[in-house]
């Protein structure tokens, strides 16, 4: 069913008007749909005004499930991984590699840099020179000192705007520049913070330029203000998770260890080589390191848009991971640009986000994004180790069993039985409901 007039006003709707007019306009009036919506509300007022207020036209909750992987030892600390993430086999994944390196030195991580960035991208028909020469002689410091007292607090904590350049892209489109900016913003995200930078790096171009006697009076209404927006891509904001061991320590029952390291390297360098490959292995990444994201409130798009920008930029599509083997040793790491933040946002309001963060010992930026990164490097370690020697559908077919049972309506009994049931066996959406059918028929027999 689908309406034949568009419906204005709707977020002036009270919560249930938008629900009973979703329900009346494509849903058939189906009393059920009002009955799914209403029950995922939260049974405290405050709770529910709280997560409405998260985003606009709210009408109900979506759950997804917070899981714990503990036993990570990252840089000599025990910590339990909080994961929101509905593929079933991420979590049990995570535990297994946190479970497999706790005995071999645990993880680190190295912070490469905290760098984020902006632009103000702008179009402009006078003369580069004397573009440059309003910016060296007093356009920049007139940007600093104009966004003075939106950067007083993030100075105070440390943070601010480090750098700033007139960049010329005329080269790649007629007439255009950016003004490039650099910034420190400690431990928030810093989103907002950048862009009203940016915003206010506009209007003073715009006055200098209308001010200055070094522009050209013909020119000066040349100058059109594009766009004023951070960059996602932050390839200064770089966090490197390891793990390293000796060879023979990868050695496992029934898995000799120069065969795994041999396979585990391949594996890795197919995903250099082959992008129908590397995409499936850094989607598996960010398995980890979204889970971790989204559980401690941060911006899983932003974090997978600059991923997916950094695995590409030489031009082609690679793996994030690397490896390889040093003196006798395995070494097996992911460079990210990664921008989080422990302040700000949702941190502070999102009451499960909040003890997330207070799970792991409410880190600060830079230390999220190790531990973030962690979480990626051990869903991959994890993903290639099953993939080299077991093949992934073992692990992975015997959680999707309970997902199989549960659209079945399977009891505990049932379950158990299953697990049993399909412990030397290949499990397969066929297979389970062939043998429900067969259990639940012999016992009404
Ligand atoms: C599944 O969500 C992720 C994997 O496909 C990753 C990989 O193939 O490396 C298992």
């Amino acid at each position: 069913m689908s309406p034949t007039q568009p419906v204005s006003g709707f977020s002036k709707l009270s919560k249930k008007q938008k629900i009973n007019w979703l329900v009346e306009t494509y849903l058939d009036n189906d009393p059920n749909a009002t009955k799914i919506l209403t029950q995922y509300w939260n049974d405290d007022s405050e709770i529910q005004r709280l997560h409405d207020e998260f985003s606009e036209n709210t009408i109900s909750n979506f759950y997804m499930p917070f899981g714990i992987a503990p036993n990570f030892l990252i840089d000599g600390k025990l910590y339990a991984l909080p994961m929101t993430v509905e593929e079933s086999s991420v979590v049990a994944a995570a535990s297994k590699a946190a479970k497999f390196w706790l005995t071999r030195g645990g993880f680190k991580t190295e912070i490469l840099g905290t760098e984020k960035l902006g632009h103000v991208h702008f179009m402009f028909q006078g003369s580069t020179q004397d573009l440059e020469k309003l910016f060296a002689s007093t356009l920049h410091d007139q940007l600093l000192a104009d966004t003075a007292q939106i950067t007083h607090n993030m100075r105070q904590r440390g943070g601010g705007i480090t750098h700033i350049q007139l960049k010329d892209k005329t080269q790649t489109i007629p007439h255009y520049y950016q003004l490039e900016a650099t910034f420190e913003t400690v431990d928030s995200m810093g989103a907002n913070f950048i862009n009203s930078c940016l915003e206010q790096f506009a209007k003073t171009l715009q006055a200098q330029v209308q001010e200055s006697e070094i522009i050209t009076t013909d020119h000066k209404d040349s100058l059109q203000i594009v766009m004023c927006i951070l960059s996602n891509y932050t390839p200064n904001c770089m966090v490197r998770a390891s793990v390293s061991c000796p060879v023979e320590d990868l050695a496992e029952e029934g898995v000799e260890a120069a065969e795994f390291v041999e396979k585990f390297q391949r594996a890795v360098l197919i995903a250099q080589e082959e992008p129908y490959r590397a995409t499936t292995h850094n989607k598996g990444i960010m398995n980890g390191i979204d889970a971790v994201v989204i559980a401690t409130g941060n911006d899983f798009r932003a974090v997978e848009a600059c991923a997916h920008t950094h695995a590409s930029r030489d031009g082609q599509y690679r793996s994030l991971t690397q490896c390889e083997v040093r003196d006798g040793n395995f070494h097996f790491w992911l460079d990210l640009p990664i921008a989080v933040g422990t302040v700000g946002g949702l941190t502070s309001l999102h009451p499960i986000v909040k003890l997330a963060l207070n799970l792991l010992g409410n880190p600060n930026a830079t230390q999220l994004m190790g531990i973030i990164a962690v979480g990626g490097l051990a869903q991959n370690f994890a993903a290639l180790r099953s993939l080299v020697t077991s093949g992934i559908q073992k692990g992975h077919m015997k959680m999707h069993l309970f997902n199989i049972l549960n659209q079945l309506g399977a009891n505990d009994i049932e379950k158990d039985y299953f697990l049993i049931y399909f412990k030397d066996k290949t499990v397969s959406h066929h297979a389970v409901v062939e043998e429900f059918n067969r259990l639940r028929k012999q016992k009404t027999n």
